[in-house]
């Protein structure tokens, strides 16, 4: 298996809309807030190529034997002016097809993306992990990150009769 990491092309973009519609439904699985629009991925799909050519963005693909097989995006963002240390990189998105995982794709994807963000400067790279992904859970971690915010979540009304119907 050889595994190519490059800047992503306007032609990817059916290919990530795809593996974004599986990460998604992946957590819908898990987290019924994580439901998908039926055109959620192309939506997603159409911004990841807006990202192409934008100075703060750097959209990937891996190729895997000549396929698509997996995507990540990282973004150059700052912290509101009240912190000393304002600037970041964010993991904003990164997903590898499941016939694909387990094989460094994923990892290989990031080490591109954090050596984009250390030639900017770059000292603190921050991703948002849902707590119900055990699997992104486990890759991050592997990768040296720690938690350092928790979002809480109240639902109220109608959303807290949808949660009581979906669990
Ligand atoms: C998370 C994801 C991108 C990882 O991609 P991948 O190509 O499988 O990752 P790698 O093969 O590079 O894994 C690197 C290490 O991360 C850890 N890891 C990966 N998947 C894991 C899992 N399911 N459970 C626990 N640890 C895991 C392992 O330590 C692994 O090394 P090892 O295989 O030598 O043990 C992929 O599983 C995925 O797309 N998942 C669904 C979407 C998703 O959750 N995206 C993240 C959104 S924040």
């Amino acid at each position: 298996m050889r595994v190519t990491i490059r800047k992503a092309r306007r032609s990817d973009r059916s290919a990530v809309a795809a593996l974004f519609k599986e990460m998604f439904d992946f957590h819908g699985q898990r987290d019924a807030h994580f439901t998908r629009t039926e055109s959620g991925h192309e939506v997603f799909g159409d911004w990841f190529i807006d990202q192409i050519g934008q100075e703060s963005s750097m959209p990937l693909v891996a190729e895997v034997d000549g396929e698509v097989a997996g995507y990540a995006l990282g973004i150059l963002r700052k912290h509101p002016q009240v912190f000393l240390h304002r600037d970041y990189g964010e993991v904003n998105d990164i997903a590898v097809g499941a016939k694909f995982r387990r094989q460094g794709t994923g990892q290989a994807l990031f080490a591109r993306m954090s050596e984009w963000f250390t030639s900017h400067g770059i000292t603190r790279i921050e991703a948002r992990v849902a707590t119900s992904n055990e699997v992104s859970s486990g890759f991050w971690r592997r990768l040296g990150f720690t938690p350092y915010l928790e979002t809480l979540v109240l639902k109220t009304g109608a959303g807290a009769a949808r949660h009581a119907k979906d669990t």
